[in-house]
């Protein structure tokens, strides 16, 4: 028995948490981690603290959809408060940094004034000392500078919050990602591991190679009680589709969201993987339909529905590299992708526009992406164009039309596209919705509602198929799939701006001759 080969079980999902939170770039980042705890979970623990029954109520009320509310039961509260306790006692460097970094702020905004910044260094809190540089832009706007791998070997950054939730896709909606911190629980193999633990590859690598119970027990230094749970995720025959693999041509299929596999029967690759595990849904491409080997991932930008862990550490052992744009380098809104990630254990390339990524019969350029971040000036992020099996395909994201002219330096640097995929979350969320916890002055919400995470309207989007002249467009990247719920928070009805406007575009290609859709659960291109 314990020789058996086995596999991992279709339906096993995996929730990365960091102090029990939902782990995605802003909270494993340490800078940008430390400001999220401070000023949004702690408040938000504290909150629910106060009237549990308000959370509740509020997180089950359809209008609140998304929203900052903990959706715990008052029965569980003490559980929360220990939570609580634990992190203003065991992350107490984080908090002090995170108010360090206010304070610092602070000390800009009264003190620099244009004039020699070397006075305000002793002048700032202790804990920032050696991790950040101040300067000037080159109209005396003073700014910190973070230097961010420094800080991810200070105690600013504590892996030690890291741990991952193992459990079966259930169908049933999961709690919003943003707020609700995930407590133990009895249908939960809970491991206080890093997300960097090799053990954890060897397990999701356990979906297409088959391994033995005591293998993965020994990688994952499972006890006794643990290893019982582990065998009832195990399984004696792999899932993997019988398609998953192409004999000749290209192949795209569009797994939801703004997630595509774009393969070769010599190579795949991945944009933006965020994956369902249920594959007795039967209305979707699942874990089981993608290709044993991944040569690239894509991610376009880092939020949290296009750079999502819990699909990235499942294909983390059978993946050449994650392909990520650059980021600005120390700027408090704009942590690095590829450092986080690499702290991860991931096999990472980072990109700036242009630069050229080759695999096996094919290549992908990194390219230009725009606006979509409510002007905070974040650059880790990108739009792709890949060339493979004689086409040639414009990965959009969420990139938005703002300035269409963007995208005829496109088509003069790399030709005209045959398929392009374009996002149209043309009225996002507003600015304090991500990004609350780094603005260390309030804002007006006259100002943060004028500031939204909006990718392109019709005209936009027209617009970008103007320049590029595509003969092909695919609306996708809506985050309309019910099985993303606890990451998207959507709710669209057939009335909603974005769908009416989506529309709009769609005729508009229509009567133009390009051959367009709005992608929604699944879709195969075949050539
Ligand atoms: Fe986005
Ligand atoms: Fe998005």
């Amino acid at each position: 028995m314990a020789d058996e080969q086995l596999f991992l079980r279709s339906k096993v999902i995996v929730e990365p948490l960091v102090d029990r939170f939902f782990a995605w770039p802003y909270t494993i980042a340490p800078v940008q981690a430390a400001m999220n705890l401070a000023f949004l979970q702690v408040p938000l623990l504290e909150s629910y603290l106060q009237s549990p029954q308000v959370h509740v109520a509020a997180s089950n009320n359809p209008e609140l959809r998304g929203g900052y509310f903990i959706n715990i039961p008052e029965e569980r509260a003490d559980e929360v408060r220990d939570l609580l306790a634990a992190i203003k006692r065991d992350r107490a460097d984080m908090l002090k940094f995170a108010e360090a970094v206010a304070a610092g702020q602070e000390l800009l905004r009264a003190n620099a004034t244009g004039f020699d910044l070397t006075p305000l260094y002793p002048k700032l809190p202790p804990e920032l000392g050696g991790l950040v540089e101040l300067a000037y832009d080159t109209d005396n706007q003073a700014q910190m500078r973070f230097m961010e791998p420094v800080v991810y070997k200070s105690n600013v950054y504590q892996e030690a919050r890291q741990s991952v939730q193992l459990s079966f896709e259930t169908g049933i909606e999961r709690p919003f990602i943003l707020s609700t911190p995930r407590l133990p629980s009895p249908d939960v193999l809970e491991l206080d591991i890093p997300f960097r633990h090799p053990g954890l590859a060897e397990l999701f690598k356990a979906r297409v190679k088959g391994t033995t119970l005591a293998h993965l027990r020994e990688a994952l230094g499972l006890d006794d009680a643990q290893a019982a749970r582990l065998a009832g995720m195990l399984t004696d025959r792999p899932s993997g589709a019988a398609d998953r693999h192409i004999e000749g041509g290209g192949r795209i299929r569009y797994f939801g969201h703004a997630c595509l596999v774009l393969q070769t029967p010599e190579a795949a690759i991945v944009t933006d993987p965020f994956i369902s595990a249920d594959s007795t849904a039967g209305d979707r491409y699942t874990l089981d339909d993608l290709p044993d080997w991944i040569d690239l991932v894509l991610i376009t930008h880092g939020h949290q529905d296009h750079i999502v862990l819990e699909t990235l550490l499942q294909l983390r052992g059978r993946l050449g590299a994650i392909v990520v744009p650059r980021s600005s380098r120390g700027n408090l809104a704009d942590p690095s992708m590829a450092l986080m990630l690499k702290n991860q254990g991931f096999n990472v390339i980072e990109v700036d526009d242009f630069d050229e990524v080759e695999f096996p019969g094919g290549r992908v350029t990194a390219t230009p992406f725009l606006g979509e971040h409510c002007d905070l000036d974040i650059r880790a992020k990108s739009t792709y164009w890949a060339e493979l099996a004689g086409k040639k395909v414009f990965i959009g994201a969420d990139s938005s039309g703002i300035d269409p002219s963007l995208y005829r330096y496109i088509k003069g640097h790399l030709g005209t596209a045959d398929i392009a995929f374009l996002g149209m979350e043309c009225d996002g969320a507003p600015l304090t919705w991500l990004y609350q916890a780094l603005l260390t002055i309030p804002i007006t919400k006259k100002m943060s509602n004028s500031r939204k995470l909006s990718g392109s309207n019709a005209e936009q989007a027209a617009a970008i198929m103007t320049e590029l002249g595509a003969t092909e467009a695919y609306v996708y990247a809506m985050g309309e799939e019910d099985w993303l719920g606890h990451v998207m928070a959507t709710t669209y009805t057939e009335d909603t701006y974005q769908i009416k406007q989506i529309e709009e575009f769609l005729t508009w290609c229509k009567d133009r001759g390009i051959t367009a859709g709005h992608l929604f659960k699944q879709q195969e291109w075949r050539w």
